[in-house]
């Protein structure tokens, strides 16, 4: 299959273009209903009693199983969770003190915090459209804080390598603002645009551009103080000093446009938010409701369709004892590469599609250190982006002014992860380290207690998700659909991959899929009451 291996983000970034270009030409009152209300979050809506007398296996504990166990539990399904790991949640994970990281490989790592950090090793944020994960939150009660992904006072830092020296977004951001709009005011004065527009509007636009780029009365670009002072100003005659701007060539720097429309991707606009506490307080709260039929720290070995049902054959970690469960259906929630390792008499193309699907991978790094973000250079939560293998630094949104905080010091992905987490620990460390340095000048040394998660080599995940060339590739339209009487559920199979609220909704589709048959009639397997 063919795989987009450009930058995520700037892939976003070019789609995001677009959905803003045909958003432009319907609001403003150009015929466009006031307001297009988002999907209401109103769950799969299977009717109560509606699963009596039938069995369901939910393979894997994840965001997907989790939410088909719940959901079929309501419609009266007798269900139960097969889990591998000895915790649910599957890629959101949240690190404390003393949590085990253990790859295939055998290394180990085992956090060394202090009480009441934590470190979510998956997801770490959660946009504010994203209402059905938000709606199972807001039904369990699950607190919620702002996750501050962007802040004005973070960097942007050039390649270090190319003595690269940092940007403070709020220069970069809005001098870019000033430079583009006295051009484009140039540009209309001069009479560019006088076949687009008339002659009021020309005069309207420059006057905006005035106000979006802080122009001067004359639509010349001098600076402006959304870009911060040198000295701020303060009591009696402490006047603020202005920066200068920046030139418009520093701000041509292709690696630099991403962090200047980072939070105008729909998916990173603020507010985003984070469960209090850790991510992974969403799937304790799920499990809290389904720990009756959630069994831990048992693998999936074989998988086999039958006419009217399924089996199952499951083998305890522990003991290696091994047993065969039946079940009218099975939902299985597996990353691809996990799946890819079962046993199954699925038909040679759907097997085909599970081992053939290239599985990105992600990469994090979490120190714990003295806040000196928040003291030296004002940066409450938020990320600087840096031209750099680690590729960000993303502050705490939590526990401002506390003694100590837990910095992210890496978060790369494909196969800039893939290259970076071949070094040994300590090389990784101590490229964060030394890139952080860079950013917050002499605040490397502080930096304590490094853990690292690299997707691709925790097992029972192999890997992050899927970069789909298309939303209609062949494996995906295929694995939408059940095998038999097994169904595929994950946030793969979803047009939000990648994000919990994908996860969620493509369990919603799985479940709505057997409710669906079993409304039809679908026969299912005699059993002995
Ligand atoms: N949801 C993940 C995150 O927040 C992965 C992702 C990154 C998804 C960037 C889309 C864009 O980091």
């Amino acid at each position: 299959m063919t795989v987009s291996r450009r930058n995520f983000l700037v892939r976003l970034a070019a789609t995001s273009g677009y959905a803003a270009a045909t958003a432009a030409m319907t609001t403003l009152g150009l015929g466009a209903p006031a307001i297009a209300l988002a999907a209401q979050p109103e769950g799969p809506q299977l009717a109560p009693g509606s699963g009596k007398g039938l069995r369901v296996l939910v393979l894997g504990a994840g965001i997907a199983g989790l939410v088909s166990a719940y959901e079929l539990r309501k419609a009266g399904y007798e269900v139960q969770v097969v889990e591998a790991r000895d915790r649910v949640g599957g890629r959101n994970w949240t690190i404390r003190n003393g949590t085990r990281i253990e790859y295939g490989d055998g290394t180990t790592q085992t956090a060394e915090f202090d009480p009441d950090h934590y470190f979510n090793a998956g997801p770490a944020r959660l946009p504010s459209h994203h209402q059905t994960i938000l709606g199972y939150c807001r039904e369990f009660g699950v607190e919620l804080e702002a996750e501050v992904n962007t802040s004005r006072s973070a960097y942007f830092l050039p390649d270090p390598a190319k003595g690269g020296q940092p940007v403070q977004l709020r220069r970069a951001i809005n001098d870019a603002r000033g430079h583009i709009s006295e051009l484009l005011a140039k540009s209309v004065n001069r009479g560019a645009l006088d076949q687009e527009l008339n002659v009021d509007d020309r005069a309207r636009l420059v006057e905006f551009l005035k106000v979006y780029g802080d122009l001067t009365p004359k639509a010349e670009f001098k600076g402006t103080e959304r870009s911060g002072y040198k000295v701020f100003p303060g009591s009696a005659e402490q006047v603020g000093e202005r920066q200068e701007p920046l030139s418009l060539e520093a701000l041509l720097d292709p690696d630099l446009w991403t962090s200047l429309i980072f939070d105008e991707l729909l998916i990173f606009q603020p507010t985003m938010l984070q469960p209090v506490g850790g991510m992974d307080r969403i799937p304790h709260a799920f499990h809290e409701r389904l720990k009756d039929v959630v069994r831990l720290n048992t693998e999936v070995k074989a998988i086999r369709n039958k006419p009217n049902g399924v089996d199952v054959t499951v083998r305890e970690r522990a003991s290696g004892k091994e047993q065969v469960l039946s079940a009218d259906f099975a939902i299985t929630t597996f990353p691809l590469p996990v799946l890819a390792l079962v046993d199954t008499n699925f038909s040679p193309e759907v097997k085909a599609a599970i081992s053939g699907v290239h599985y990105d991978t992600a990469s994090k790094i979490a120190w714990q250190s003295r806040r000196f973000w928040e003291t030296d250079t004002h940066i409450y939560g938020g990320i600087s982006i840096v031209k750099h293998e680690t590729a960000l630094i993303w502050y705490p949104s939590g526990g401002f002014h506390k003694a100590t905080g837990v910095l992210v010091g890496c978060y790369n992905i494909g196969q800039a992860a893939r290259d970076f987490t071949a070094k040994p620990l300590a090389a990784q460390f101590g490229s964060s380290r030394g890139v952080i340095d860079r950013v917050h000048p002499g605040r490397g040394a502080e930096l304590q207690r490094p853990v690292s998660v690299a997707w691709h080599k925790v097992p029972y995940s192999l890997g992050s998700w899927v970069h789909w060339a298309t939303p209609a590739e062949k494996e995906y339209t295929l694995l939408n659909k059940p095998e038999g009487r097994v169904h595929f559920a994950g946030e793969y199979l979803s047009q939000i991959g990648a994000w919990q609220e994908g996860a969620a909704l493509s369990a919603h589709h799985a479940i709505a899929a057997i409710a669906n048959r079993v409304a039809a009639g679908a026969t299912v397997a005699k059993r002995a009451a």
